[in-house]
């Protein structure tokens, strides 16, 4: 099979390494990949916003199937054009995205199929949305109905932080993203990631794991696309997933597809494990980013058959298989993330990988040669365990053997299962 997978990021070449293994794979190429994705894969200059030109690229290669990872190509419809033009896809319709592209569409597709969630209004100007603010009263938490890069989300402890995030969005902080506001009642718990694949009809439930989205140890500083994370998630326990599968999962697909809107994809259910069980924060339509890379270092299944399943409607043919162990990634980031940041700091050293631990590239570049620091985000230093402590070992221990000046990293990546795991 040819394949062409289109994304950049850590995801992406997490991705890579695995449908690099596939036994199926006669070539894979990666649009616009990154130097990481290159050791897997053939590197093309596509710009992804033009539809058009990736169909023509699809085409000119005999490509049998694409693979869409992050969510801006499919919130625009790529996959659309391109299952159109006959061309085997695996990401949603646009139609589909709006489980992530809309916050509102999320909450109110909750409300129509009973599936648990915070109680919300949705807001079109700033007054309205802040009398509610002010009867509901703190913690509450407001969100950007559109996609913000993980950024438009303010969980406020008090009336005037969330009247503030209230003037943000509709001042045009997150841009387009923000000229609907979504406020929401503060659940409190323990946070988990479930991802699952569907082809629109079946749900098939990969595995678990838990993001660390502020950007300091302790869990302190703004929200970020992610710092760290891993998987499973403990405290999704056998009955916290059959519950989540019965009371979130199963709702969504039959909701979906009786709405006239199938899901066929990966998705994540961003979900709070409240006292009452678990209820929905959000869902996102593709890969997590870091959660990928602890997902893809666990899963013992080829990787290709699964996805390709998913895409042409037989998901009900296939399984996947796990590892045991637990698997952790620290992301090492520039300096200043999430704020601004220097660009093209040389990276000078990356260990090597071993069947145990590997270290996938986010952001990065070459330049003249020199691989660069060109993102946010950076490298995404994986590794196995037996035991979250040990995964946060092995990751730490590679982690320090990266020769990056200007990188940095939380240094408690896990830390929750860890204080569990040593009582
Ligand atoms: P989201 O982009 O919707 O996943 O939100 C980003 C982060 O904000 C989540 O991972 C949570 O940590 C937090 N968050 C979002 N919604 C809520 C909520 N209703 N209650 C508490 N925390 C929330
Ligand atoms: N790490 C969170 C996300 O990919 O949305």
């Amino acid at each position: 099979m040819k394949v062409l997978l289109i994304g950049s990021g850590g995801r992406e070449h997490a991705l890579a390494w695995k449908i690099a293994q596939s036994p199926l794979l006669d070539a894979l190429y990666a649009a616009p990949g990154n130097p990481g994705i290159a050791d897997h894969a053939t590197l093309v200059e596509l710009n992804v916003e033009d539809h058009a030109a990736v169909i023509a690229f699809a085409k000119e290669k005999a490509i049998d199937f694409v693979v869409i990872g992050p969510e801006a190509p499919l919130v625009a419809g790529l996959a659309d054009d391109l299952r159109a033009a006959g061309i085997a896809t695996f990401g949603p319709s646009k139609a589909a995205a709006q489980l992530e592209g809309s916050k509102g569409f999320t909450k109110d597709l909750c409300a129509r199929y009973d599936i648990p969630t915070g109680a919300y209004q949705r807001f079109k100007s700033a007054e309205p949305a802040k009398d509610y603010v002010r009867a509901q009263g703190a913690p509450i938490v407001i969100k950007a109905d559109g996609l913000a890069a993980g950024k438009g989300v303010t969980v406020a402890m008090t009336e005037a932080e969330a009247l503030a995030a209230i003037d943000d969005c509709f001042d045009g902080a997150f841009g387009a993203a923000g000229a609907e506001v979504v406020v929401e009642a503060f659940l409190d718990g323990e946070e988990a990631s479930f991802f699952c694949l569907s082809d629109g009809k079946t749900a098939l439930a990969l595995a678990t794991a838990q993001d660390h989205k502020r950007v300091g140890d302790g869990d302190t500083g703004p929200n970020t696309g992610g710092m760290g994370a891993y998987s499973p998630a403990p405290v999704m326990t056998a009955t916290m997933v059959e519950r989540t599968m019965k009371e979130i999962i199963e709702p969504t697909i039959s909701g979906m597809a009786k709405d006239g809107n199938p899901f066929s994809g990966v998705f994540f259910a961003g979900l709070m494990i409240t006292a009452k069980g678990p209820e929905l924060i959000e869902y996102n339509v593709r890969f997590g980013d870091p959660e990928c890379q602890v997902l893809m270092m666990r899963l013992k299944s080829d990787l290709l058959p699964i996805l390709y399943a998913t895409a042409t409607g037989t998901l009900d043919r296939v399984d996947a298989e796990w590892r045991d162990e637990v698997a952790l990634t620290v992301v090492l980031a520039s300096k200043g993330y999430p704020g601004a940041y220097d660009k093209n700091t040389p990276i000078a050293h990356i260990p090597e990988a071993s069947e145990e631990a590997k270290v996938f590239h986010a952001g990065t570049a070459l330049k003249d040669d020199r691989l660069v620091a060109t993102g946010g985000r950076v490298l995404n230093v994986t590794a196995l365990g037996k035991t979250v402590t040990e995964a946060q070992a092995h990751a730490y221990a590679l982690a320090d053997r990266v020769e990056w000046e200007n990188g940095f990293c939380r240094r408690d990546i896990g830390w929750q299962a860890v204080a569990r795991e040593k009582v």
